[in-house]
């Protein structure tokens, strides 16, 4: 049980190989997470980063000149010597040998310190940008997710959509393409300093490269796949660790009647434990490379120095001795960090692969900007309509809706009923636009349902099965993100669905803070709550999906009272459990196994359906 549902259920797609293809495919799903200008300007502070190596160049080179100088001594000045051409390229020929080795020290001191001071800046603008985007990223992540139809968001637990737009993105955008900024940058680096060394001794800058390149290449080789590997089980066990964690303090009461925390604490363990061991191996891979490196970098240095010096006159083996150990004091940990930059992109890539391209394969918000034309109209009308509607969950399953038409006029009191389980939510959610069905339309006000809600906010109102309350004052549960209100209009709307009395009992009233799930309400308050954040802009159309379940009967009379009052005032459509609350609705959708069984009146449907007869005459109607 508890394993991330979707890693479990998408494992297909996420054990496709991992290869250049579907790592552009990545990168450019997280690139689309930014405005253009915004890529621009990441590509930018990449560049000025690139071209701060030509620093470390000259300070190399002049560390090199530097030592040709000091060995070759006055001889330096001679004509036709190699040292002394360059000496006078830099205009240093009439200065006396100890100015310039001076002007040769102090300038690649500068020139080195100049580089490091720069590069640290870029650093810290690189990554502030990073970060500040990738927020933005997340918040882009989120409007889509928000956007998207129930049938593609349905795909994903809450705890993986979290995973999505939190961290994957984060992962993303700092992790990814930052360390995409640092590997190019790395391996300019690089390039720019084998370059150089190539022009003073070619041997010594074949080996470095063949050393280098090869222990690189044995090292990826190893760790890629246990890099990955490791990135995938920690997306698996993070997300299962927070599913975990929460559905036992969501059930904390069952838990504790029944005594069993020790099995959800165990559960809880296995998580951790898992997530402990790829945390440490995480921290050792990254150790291996140091070492190899370090090691590495000791053997070549021995080398080179002794081929040098057994090779070569002291004067020029002292000079590429010293230019090859600047060099390599530049090199070596630009490739360490080249290495373990590479090790950390699989292991980000593992870990967001599979958030990043469902982000990717959601539409973009551009749906609501390319609607045809001939849809929109700028009047509401109160009307619903589905034509041809098909629908089924999964391609498996065995429910599913077939063929649905029907027409709800402006003002009707349109009642669902059916056992459970036979479509009645289902068929509201397509309504609303919340699920796309798979053929036919949905409309509401003859525009196609999302495009109708995003036109006319709050010409809709809409209550759920289960009331959800968010963290906030029961204001802010009422308003839902509402701009503008009045307090009558919260009040008058209080008082029809039978709940001011109580906020007034509360210390701070409609201040009063409520917590997570509404702790501290009771269901029947609760779903009060939710009745009233749906009546508080005065919506045209009014869905209600077993509203009043939890009511105890008192209160469920007096709402359906209230309701009752609305009725030719607005378009009802209600989804109803106890068959009392609707025998006056106008008309009555029967429904059964996921097909419209009958649609009539009350008396008359009861004469039509032999199955609506005995299912009314359950509840002795
Ligand atoms: N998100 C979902 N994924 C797969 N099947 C679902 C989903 N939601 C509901 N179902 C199935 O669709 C059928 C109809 O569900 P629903 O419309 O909620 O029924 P009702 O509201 O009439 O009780 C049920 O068999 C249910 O198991
Ligand atoms: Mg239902």
């Amino acid at each position: 049980m508890w394993q991330a549902t979707c890693f479990e259920k998408n494992f297909r797609l996420y054990a496709q190989r991992v290869n250049l293809k579907s790592f552009f495919e990545l990168t450019s799903n997280i690139f689309r997470l930014l405005p253009s200008h915004d890529r621009y300007r990441l590509l930018a502070l990449s560049l000025i980063n690139l071209f701060l190596s030509v620093l470390d160049l000259i300070g190399v080179a002049a560390l090199g000149v530097l030592t040709s100088v000091a060995v070759q001594g006055s001889r330096s000045q001679d004509p036709g010597n190699r040292t002394a051409a360059v000496l006078r390229a830099l205009g240093l020929d009439g200065l006396e040998f100890a100015q310039q080795i001076l002007f040769l020290a102090t300038l690649s001191m500068i020139v080195f310190i100049l580089k490091i001071g720069l590069s640290a800046f870029i650093l810290r603008r690189t990554v502030q940008f990073l970060a500040y985007r990738a927020v933005n990223a997340g918040l882009t992540a989120m409007e889509k997710i928000l956007t998207s139809t129930w049938s593609i968001r349905g795909k994903m637990s809450s705890q993986e959509l979290a995973y999505a737009v939190n961290t994957a993105t984060n992962y993303g955008v700092i992790g990814v393409l930052g360390g995409l900024a640092k590997l190019s940058a790395d391996l300019v680096l690089i390039v720019v300093m084998i370059v150089s060394l190539l022009f003073v001794d070619f041997a010594t800058a074949a080996i470095t490269v063949l050393v280098f390149g090869l222990v690189s290449l044995v090292l990826n080789k190893r760790m890629r796949k246990r890099a990955r590997s490791l990135g995938e089980e920690y997306f698996k066990h993070t997300i299962s660790l927070n599913q975990v964690t929460l559905g036992t303090f969501l059930s904390a009461r069952e838990i504790w009647v029944r005594s069993t925390a020790d099995y959800f604490l165990g559960l809880v363990k296995t998580q951790r434990v898992h997530l402990a061991r790829i945390d440490s191996e995480q921290i050792f891979l990254g150790m291996i490379n140091k070492y190899v490196f370090e090691i590495t970098l000791i053997v070549l240095s021995f080398f080179v120095c002794f081929i040098q010096l057994s090779a070569e006159s002291p004067a020029r083996a002292a000079a590429t001795i010293t230019i090859f150990l600047a060099s390599i004091f530049r090199i070596g940990p630009a490739a360490l960090s080249f290495q373990q930059t590479l090790v950390q992109l699989q292991t980000y890539f593992a870990k967001i692969k599979l958030s990043i391209s469902f982000i990717g394969s959601l539409p973009s918000k551009a749906f609501f900007d390319s609607t045809p034309e001939n849809l929109t109209s700028d009047k509401f009308e109160a009307c619903i309509e589905l034509k041809d509607v098909d629908f089924t969950y999964t391609e498996d399953a065995n429910f599913n809706l077939r063929n649905i038409n029907l027409r709800v006029e402006p003002g009707e009191f349109v009642a669902i009923v059916g056992p459970s389980g036979s479509g009645k939510s289902t068929l509201m959610d397509i309504m609303l636009g919340l699920i796309t069905p798979l053929r036919g339309t949905s409309l509401i006000s003859n525009l196609d349902s999302k495009v109708c809600i995003k036109k006319h906010p709050g010409k809709i109102g809409f209550v759920p099965q289960e009331a959800s309350i968010i963290e906030g004052t029961v204001r802010e549960n009422i308003l839902l993100g509402l701009q503008s209100h009045s307090v009558e209009t919260l009040v008058s709307t209080l008082k029809m669905v039978e709940i001011h009395e109580f906020i007034e009992t509360l210390p701070k009233g409609l201040d009063e803070f409520l917590g997570e799930g509404g702790q501290g309400l009771s269901g029947g308050q609760k779903q009060r709550l939710s009745l009233a954040r749906a009546l508080v802009t005065d919506p045209q159309i009014v869905f209600l999906d077993e509203a009043t379940n939890s009511l105890d009967a008192e209160t469920e009379a007096a709402i359906s009272e209230s309701l009752g009052s609305l009725k030719h005032r607005k378009t009802l459509v209600v989804i109803a459990h106890r068959l009392s609350t609707i025998v006056n609705a106008d008309k009555i959708i029967f429904m059964d196994k996921g097909k419209i069984e009958s649609i009539g009146q009350f008396e008359e449907l009861k004469k039509l359906s032999p199955k609506f007869a005995a299912f009314a005459a359950l509840q002795s109607l």
